[in-house]
This record gives structure tokens, C-alpha cells and sequence, in this order.
């Protein structure tokens, strides 16, 4: 394919309607076409060209009608303040499937930290085994830090590789993604709720929301030298949080929605050792907030780098879980392996699966607020 499309697009979920990252390898102007109508990566009316990846904003509604839309493109040739020269408009035309019904099947990868073809490989096998998945979820530490632009590209050839621009993708931060110069620049390089990291979404019968613990240790770790101020972020968060689960209406109990998912990074439910104990009692309030105003199905973590199916109230709950928590996710960077987990949602019962590019791990049902290993 002669493109300037360095991987397919990625359709990420945010509100109420899909950011669509492309990276490129070329300067070139680019929108996108939904139906009649055209979507354009602008600032303020100025198309952007100076950019590696492109951002655009297409509403939901329009694309899960047409369930096909149009990359445009244009090289540019020669930006000047007066007749600039550009290419002609290409195209490239991708289809895309709308989550529409139970059941529900999501893979996520979490904690690859870099890796690409394992956690590739492990969605695969999933698919292989359980069929084509409806929603990648990408759950932080992806990359192993934002020092280097080009670390980045790790979100994209994962995101390409898997879903290839036709399927609906979440992202969440992890701690690793804070971590060097480009971090303060996240919007440029994956999907935000206007620079916010957490954020709701709405998938057809899916609603979600992300949740950002951010830093794993205390914001004077000597780590972080002087960079990190992630208690005042949470609490901004927690300000979010308590708004948003007071809608209801506009969100969780809206019309259609089936199923409620919590996505974060960190499974602050979760007692940590030190350093890593932190901010417990708001991990508590926002469990609390999450337990007594929604009807979570399920919350899905990684960051910890094990495979646990945590049910209210177990062992690993410390301070409310509001659903049963599957931390999904066993990289080994070393031997360039990666376990990852696949749930297959659907009313009453979720089906999770721990599997790398070769093998199923293990599966286990999870319904009627029990767990039985299969
Ligand atoms: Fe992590």
C-alpha cells in the first residue's frame, strides 16, 4: 500500500465519540469521512501538517450508522503563509464494527512495556479460540516510558495489528507512561478527554469509565525528581469522579446500556506494600463513590503484573471493590513473553481467559458473585 499511514488507525473511545489517531510518516493534511460529512485534525480552522500522528474527532452516532468510513489525505509539499503547495487528495477507505449486542468480548493489553508481537500474539490466540473481538482495551505501561517519541509507536503497531482500524479501542494510562519529557504532552499521542487522562465512554450497550492513579509512589519519591504533583491531579480526579456518578441518566443508566465496565491501570483496591501504599483513603472514596452509585460488572487493571480474578470482598479487596476486578496482565520482558486477558461480557456471567500467543492459561466464569475456574 503506497500511503503516508504508518499503521491503520486507531478508533479510540472518549464520551460520546471515537478519536481517530493516525500516524503518519509524511508532513500531509488529513480528515476523515463519515457518510456525507467530513471530520477534519485542525486547530482552530488551520489543518495541522506538522504532525507524526493525526488526531480526529468523529462523533459515534454517525460512525456506528455507516460502519465504514474514509482516511483523506493530502501531502504536503511546501508550507508557506501564501499559496502553499500540496498533493492531491488520496484515500483510503476502512470498515468498522460498531459494538452492538451482547456478548461482549474484549482483550486487554496492559504492562507491555514495550513488547509488540507477544501481546499481538496473545490476542490472536484468544481470537483464535473465542472468536473476533468486539473491544482492544490498552491498560497502561504499553510503553515503557515517555522519554522518546518514537516509544509511542508501540500503541499503534499494537493497536494496527489487533483491531486494523475496524474495531473500538480504550486507552488508559499507566505510571510508565508519566515518566519522561513527552509525558507532559499526552494528548499529542493518545486519546484524552481535551488533555484529561480519565474519562467516561459509551460503546452502543457498553458504558465505562477510565480511572488514572498515575505514580505508583509517593510524589517525593526520589524517582520523579521534583517532576510529579499526582495528589492534586487524583483529587481534580476525584472532583470528576463525584460528578459523574451522580448522572446517571446522562451516563450509566442511559437508555441501552447493558453492561458497566471500570478500566484503570492500577487496581487501587488492592493493598500495596511500600513505597507503593499510597493514597489510601482515596482509593477508598472512589471505590466507595463507584460501589454505592453505579452497578459495576466489572473493572479491569493490570499494573501489578499477575493474574487474579478478585471478587468483592476477597482477600485482595482492601477497601471496596465495587464489582469482581480482573488484573490481567504477566509481560516478561526478558524472555519476550506476555500473558494477557480476554472477558467475554455478556448479562450474567463474564467468561475470563489468561493466555499468551500460544496457549490458554487458564479460564474461569464469574457469575452470581461466584467464580468457578473451568
Ligand atoms: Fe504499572
Amino acid at each position: 500500500m503506497n500511503t503516508v499511514l504508518n499503521h491503520d488507525p486507531a478508533v479510540f473511545a472518549v464520551g460520546n465519540n471515537y478519536k481517530i489517531f493516525v500516524p503518519v510518516a509524511e508532513a500531509c493534511l488529513m480528515w476523515i469521512r463519515v457518510g456525507d460529512e467530513c471530520y477534519y485534525d485542525h486547530s482552530n480552522g488551520v489543518l495541522r501538517s506538522a504532525v507524526t500522528i493525526h488526531k480526529i474527532t468523529v462523533p459515534s452516532e454517525g460512525l456506528d450508522k455507516e460502519k465504514k468510513y474514509t482516511v483523506c489525505y493530502r501531502k504536503m509539499i511546501e508550507r508557506k503563509p501564501y499559496f502553499s503547495k500540496t498533493g492531491d487528495i488520496e484515500e483510503i477507505e476502512y470498515s468498522f464494527r460498531p459494538i452492538e449486542k451482547l456478548p461482549i468480548r474484549i482483550f486487554q493489553i496492559a504492562d507491555a512495556h514495550g513488547m509488540i508481537d507477544p501481546p499481538v500474539g496473545a490476542a490472536k490466540k484468544f481470537e483464535e479460540e473465542f472468536g473476533k473481538i468486539d473491544l482492544l482495551v490498552l491498560n497502561g505501561d504499553v510503553i515503557n516510558h515517555s522519554g522518546a517519541i518514537e516509544n509511542f509507536d508501540a500503541f499503534y503497531s499494537i493497536s494496527s495489528a489487533v483491531t486494523k482500524g475496524e474495531i473500538p479501542i480504550v486507552f488508559s494510562r499507566g505510571n510508565h507512561d508519566t515518566r519522561g519529557i513527552y509525558a507532559e504532552s499526552i494528548e499529542d499521542y493518545s486519546p484524552t478527554d481535551g488533555g484529561r487522562s480519565y474519562f467516561t465512554f459509551r460503546l452502543g450497550p457498553l458504558w465505562g469509565i477510565v480511572l488514572d492513579f498515575a505514580e505508583d509512589k509517593p510524589d517525593d519519591h526520589p524517582e520523579y525528581g521534583n517532576t510529579i504533583c499526582a495528589h492534586a491531579f487524583r483529587k481534580e480526579e476525584t472532583a470528576f469522579l463525584e460528578a459523574v456518578t451522580k448522572k446517571g441518566k446522562e451516563h450509566f443508566d442511559a437508555k441501552g446500556i447493558r453492561l458497566r465496565i471500570v478500566i484503570s491501570h492500577a487496581p487501587f483496591t488492592k493493598r500495596c506494600a511500600p513505597p507503593f501504599n499510597i493514597e489510601e483513603d482515596i482509593a477508598a472514596y472512589w471505590a466507595k463513590l463507584l460501589r454505592e452509585r453505579v452497578s459495576f460488572d466489572l473493572m479491569l487493571a493490570g499494573h501489578t503484573h499477575t493474574l487474579d480474578i478478585s471478587l468483592p470482598g476477597s482477600e485482595l479487596d482492601a477497601f471496596g471493590q465495587p464489582c469482581p476486578l480482573v488484573i490481567g496482565s504477566k509481560p516478561d520482558v526478558k524472555q519476550n513473553t506476555f500473558i494477557g486477558s480476554g472477558v467475554i461480557m455478556d448479562k450474567d456471567e463474564t467468561l475470563v481467559v489468561f493466555c499468551d500467543k500460544n496457549e490458554i492459561r487458564r479460564t474461569a466464569i464469574i457469575k452470581n458473585g461466584e467464580k468457578n475456574d473451568e
